[in-house]
């Protein structure tokens, strides 16, 4: 197994990039468990145990999820410190009890009336941007004309931060994954710390709006929940809280409408017949999630010697777990490789995580799907893509999605 393996992963490589669904196949069946020297990683790409990990929350700590590859220098940290940034482990690189405490709030505020509440202003948003597509010379770039875009806007609307903000948002949480997720140089990291601290006191100003000016939006129900007490809910927490939503909220939607515009003009009978059938919908956004989802590596990290499938992994390792592999594992899925929307237990993909971490935001993003691949198909449905476009990707571990996609839309 693990000690000498015959492959290695590079995640940031254009390979692994432009489709690391080959690679995924290799590994599951040749090294499902191994350690990769050259990332410090444990990789794992089999279904049951990547379950099996999300599972074992005390055994596996989040604390490394947002640790970033490249180690910070001390010119970086001059530069959030000079910039107060001042991020808190709250949700996804947070451990029992803070996590628990933490979540307990979120989901306190994040009730499904707000979100069921959207529904009806995503359809809006939808409608605006499909007139103005429909205005435009073909072929269209559906990514940069409104797939980039929309996802943020629906979460800003759930967390009240106003509108003009999306465009430095949207920056700031690139620069975010890229620096998280991604592999910049030393030089780079000085660069994208900068555009994070930029990022950071935009979301700093917005809370202190709310602290002074609350409304009936998710940050003013944390402040509420607050009522002054740190030890409920500290303002550098809710900050941190709002400034990891900014990303989660919408860099997965956005990668996963990308992938699935993609997916299912790749073979224009599905887009069509979505057409007829809108119905179908809810059961095809699943089998989109577990096929060709946006977040396709999560972390953990071993806090004592963990034996699994006969693999011991040591205390203190770092543990890559490759969701996008788990999902397609013929061990669970059957002919896992194909997209076949009337699989029974499509609905078990773990692109939302599994156990204590699990997605909060998962009703939102299928909400969206729903709603914006619905508009879309109804409006054009004889969109097709553009023929032998090669797609680009961020380069980074997790968020994936392409990055413009040319379509004829009439
Ligand atoms: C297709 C869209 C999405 C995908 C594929 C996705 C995926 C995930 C995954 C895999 C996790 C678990 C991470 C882990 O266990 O380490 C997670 C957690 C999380 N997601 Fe999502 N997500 C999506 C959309 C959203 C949206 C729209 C929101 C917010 C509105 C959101 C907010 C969160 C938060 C706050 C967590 C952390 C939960 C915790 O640590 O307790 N996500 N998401």
């Amino acid at each position: 197994m693990s000690s000498c393996p015959r492959h290695h992963v590079d995640p940031f490589g254009s390979a692994y990039l432009a489709d690391p669904y080959p690679i995924y196949a290799t590994l599951r069946a040749e090294q499902p468990i191994y350690y990769d020297a050259t990332l410090g990683y444990w990789v794992l790409s089999r279904y049951a145990d990547i379950k099996a990990v999300l599972k074992d929350h005390e055994r596996f700590s989040s604390r490394n999820a947002t640790d970033p590859f490249t180690p910070v220098s001390d010119e970086t940290r001059r530069v959030f410190q000079q910039g107060g940034y001042a991020m808190q482990r709250v949700l996804l690189n947070a451990d029992a009890p803070t996590h628990t405490r933490i979540r307990r709030h979120v989901y306190a505020a994040f009730t499904p009336r707000r979100v069921a509440a959207l529904e009806p202003r995503i359809r809006q948003l939808c409608h605006a941007f499909l007139d103005q597509l429909a205005t435009q010379p073909a072929p269209v770039d559906i990514i940069a004309d409104m797939i980039y875009a929309l996802p943020a806007q629906v979460i800003f609307l759930l967390i009240g931060m106003e509108h003009d903000e999306v465009p430095a948002i949207k920056a700031g949480s690139e620069s975010r994954v890229l620096f998280t997720w991604g592999k910049p140089t030393a030089a780079q990291q000085v660069e994208l710390a900068r555009e994070m601290v930029d990022f950071w006191q935009r979301v700093v100003a917005f809370v202190d709006r709310r602290v002074r000016e609350p409304r009936d939006d998710f940050t003013s129900d944390l402040i509420r929940q607050r009522a002054g007490d740190d030890s409920v809910l500290s303002m550098a927490e809710i900050t941190s809280v709002v400034f990891g939503l900014l990303l989660a909220g919408h860099e997965t939607t956005t990668g996963l409408l990308g992938n699935a515009v993609r997916r299912l003009l790749g073979e224009p009978h599905r887009w069509q017949h979505l057409a007829q059938h809108p119905d179908a919908l809810p059961g095809v956004i699943e089998e989109l999630l577990r096929f060709d989802t946006s977040v396709i590596a999560m972390r953990r990290h071993a806090t004592c010697a963990v034996t699994i499938a006969g693999v011991t992994i040591p205390a203190d390792a770092n543990v890559l777990l490759l969701i996008g592999a788990a999902n397609r594992d013929a061990l669970h899925f059957d002919d896992g490789q194909a997209f076949a929307p009337d699989r029974a237990n499509n609905r078990e993909h773990l692109s939302f995580g599994f156990g204590v971490h699990y997605c909060l935001g998962a009703p939102l993003a299928r909400l969206e799907a729903r709603v914006v691949l619905q508009e879309l198909i109804q409006r054009f449905p004889h969109a097709r893509l553009v023929a032998d476009q090669v797609l680009d990707y961020l380069p980074n571990t997790s968020f994936r999605g392409p990055r413009r996609l040319l379509v004829h839309l009439q």
